[in-house]
């Protein structure tokens, strides 16, 4: 689908559940998130794939160095956000949004709901143009889904009719990887997030920690050198998120990509993250950002440290008078 097409139908949604939020009071956005999740993966897939980039062949089943965006210099930054300002017809979303993010470094961004975290996510995935500033991958300039970035979505992103391994196939078929290559490829990706035995199921017979393992394995399996994660966790119970939050972290040590961790659990960025950005306003920019000066690899220990508490009060304080203003704000 072309991203064009994924736009309009997108904005159509958004409008449709605007409409449906105002007459039913119901949160606005519940009601077309997981669609517009399942347009988002068709997009990023179907351009990179009309842009004649295909997932490279390693002889391993997977290649020692992921990565076939564009290359980085050692001490480059993989991504690289300047003057980034986005609308939505009269809603100013964000503004000046300046960032960068490291070949192997996870930073976490936190900010209130509805202040442009899925946004900013979707403009880096070049899922969404942006109004000004620029956003690169290594040299390349963001104007559409490139190759060797991989989205994780809050609601999974899954297709209910396919299985396990088809669902992690997929990302691989529609990048233009062989069958030899998938054949290869998926089990090795299905072990890594712990879900090997379970390739034929579908995704309503499985819990929602059991989906999201399945959403970040399909994203794996692209080997991207960039992973964008949208509140990845936040639909799960909080001792699933937990070990989510653990194996995630394996994995990065596992297999380091540059990371962006979109939430809004301040202890959970915190835990992550090698710097955390707060963003907050309407419109929204960065406010502070943090540099969680705590070692890698994090574990549960990591939890109880003194520094830990520290640099989670400190966030928590940034965003606590912007959360206060939240809630008492009456729409016009
Ligand atoms: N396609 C769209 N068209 C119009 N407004 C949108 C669209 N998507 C999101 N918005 C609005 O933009 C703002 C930011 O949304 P979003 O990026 O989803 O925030 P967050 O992820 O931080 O909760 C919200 O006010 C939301 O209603
Ligand atoms: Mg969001």
């Amino acid at each position: 689908m072309p991203v064009a097409a994924g736009l309009a139908l997108r904005q159509h949604a958004h409008r449709l559940d605007t409409a449906v939020g105002r007459r039913t009071g119901k949160t606005q956005g519940a009601l077309t998130t997981r669609w517009e999740e399942f347009v988002d993966v068709v997009s990023a897939l179907a351009a990179i794939r009309t842009a004649g980039s295909c997932v490279s062949a390693p002889q391993s089943a997977v290649s020692a160095n992921p990565s076939p965006a564009a290359s980085v210099e050692k001490g480059e930054a993989r991504i690289s956000v300047k003057g980034l300002g986005k609308r939505y017809g009269s809603l100013e979303v964000f503004r000046n949004i300046d960032f960068e993010v490291e070949a192997r470094e996870i930073v976490a961004i936190v900010g209130p709901s509805g202040c442009g975290k899925t946004t900013l996510l979707r403009c880096i995935d070049g899922l969404l143009p942006h109004d000004v500033g620029e956003i690169r991958v290594g040299k390349e300039l963001v104007t559409e889904p490139i190759a060797g970035v991989a989205m994780v979505f809050q609601h999974f992103g899954l297709f209910p009719w396919k299985t396990v391994y088809e669902n992690v196939a997929y990302g691989l078929r529609m990048a233009g990887a062989s069958k030899a290559d998938i054949d290869r490829k998926v089990p090795v990706f299905i072990k890594m997030v712990g879900l090997a035995g379970f390739e034929k199921a579908f995704p309503y017979q499985m819990s929602g920690g059991m989906q999201q393992r399945c959403g970040l394995a399909r994203a794996l399996a692209l080997e991207p050198s960039v992973l964008l994660m949208d509140e990845p966790f936040a639909a799960v119970d909080a001792q699933t998120r937990e070990i989510l939050q653990f194996e995630l972290l394996r994995i990065w040590e596992e297999r380091p990509t540059a990371m962006i961790f979109v939430t809004h659990s301040i202890e959970e960025a915190v835990l992550l993250g090698h710097r955390v950005i707060v963003l907050k306003g309407r419109p929204s920019s960065i406010h502070e950002t943090i540099t969680i000066d705590i070692a890698h690899p994090r574990t549960r220990d990591t939890l109880r440290e003194p520094r830990f508490a520290e640099l989670r009060e400190r966030v928590w304080s940034t965003l606590m008078r912007e959360a206060r203003e939240a809630e008492f704000h009456l729409d016009r």
